[in-house]
């Protein structure tokens, strides 16, 4: 079979599994297997798929079928332009979080500084920010070994085994330190909604990446009050929340002598992220 037909065969049969981007998801799986860029497909599109190829394209055809996301299928996710390894035991890096990282960039451009990153999975968030300030070091934690291995893995990829480290802990537990800038993508969703999280989540993305307790806000609730510890005096603290969640966590900040410097909303004019400093 060649390029073109192996890819309308597999367009094909994650459209009769309801995959609504068939035809993207069957393209982006075999210009991976075949490393090439997607782009090139269409000038590829007459060149013969070896037997070994062809099993590997059925294999991840019939992973997707069953709404495992495609990330974890090929192995990475792009996030801040570079690529993340990412499997079951880290979140799938989203775009909303990196609208946390414009402002904590150009705010602390060629500064040297130290950095937490709470429930860091990927890792995603430190790196992508070490990659942009090249006098900062930084911390990454995480409650998950698995997910801490996959960060010690991009960190190396990276080439940032120097400025970053990555360790197993519990928020809880964790006293290490005075930090300049404390980042955190914490699980928010209150546990009356994990139910509705959609299937390709549910069955495949650590679900303690997304329980955020009660209300959503018991991992947000940690890292405020931990904050208000490992900051340094004229620190900023960045944490990324879920929809309808910015009056609670800013009165949750002005109670922690926290004072809000900066905001972002996503596309839908949702506040997704809040920067604050100490008072
Ligand atoms: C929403 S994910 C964010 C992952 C990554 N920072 C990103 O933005 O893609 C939240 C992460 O917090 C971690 N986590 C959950 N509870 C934690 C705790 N008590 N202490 C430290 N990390 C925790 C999870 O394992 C998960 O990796």
């Amino acid at each position: 079979m060649n390029l073109e037909n192996i890819i309308k065969e597999g367009s094909r049969i994650l459209k009769k599994n309801n995959i609504h981007s068939h035809k993207l998801d069957a393209e982006i799986i075999i210009s991976n297997l075949m490393k090439i860029k997607k782009e090139s497909l269409v000038t590829e599109n007459k060149i013969d798929i070896s037997k070994k190829i062809f099993k590997k394209y059925s294999d991840a055809i019939k992973r997707r079928s069953k709404n495992e996301p495609i990330a974890y299928i090929i192995g990475r996710k792009e996030f801040w332009s570079r690529d993340f390894v990412v499997n079951q035991s880290t979140l799938i890096p989203r775009p909303e979080t990196e609208l946390m990282l414009y402002k904590l960039v150009n705010f602390f451009k060629n500064k040297s500084i130290n950095i937490l990153d709470i429930g860091t999975g990927s890792g995603c968030i430190l790196l992508s920010i070490l990659k942009e300030l090249n006098l900062a070091r930084g911390t990454g934690i995480d409650i998950s070994a698995k997910a801490i291995q996959i960060a010690k893995l991009n960190s190396e990829k990276l080439n940032l085994n120097h400025r970053a480290k990555f360790n197993i802990f519990n928020i809880d537990k964790f006293y290490n330190d005075k930090y300049d800038l404390i980042i955190s993508n914490p699980p928010y969703i209150p546990m009356k909604d994990m139910k509705n999280l959609s299937k390709d989540i549910k069955n495949y993305e650590p679900l303690v990446a997304f329980n955020g307790g009660f209300d959503g806000l018991d991992l947000i609730k940690k890292v405020i009050y931990k904050s208000t510890y490992l900051l340094k005096n004229n620190g900023l603290l960045a944490i990324e929340i879920g929809n309808g969640q910015y009056l609670k966590v800013l009165s949750l900040l002005k109670k922690f002598m926290f004072r809000e410097i900066g905001k972002e909303y996503d596309y839908k004019r949702n506040v997704r992220c809040i920067i604050g400093t100490k008072i």
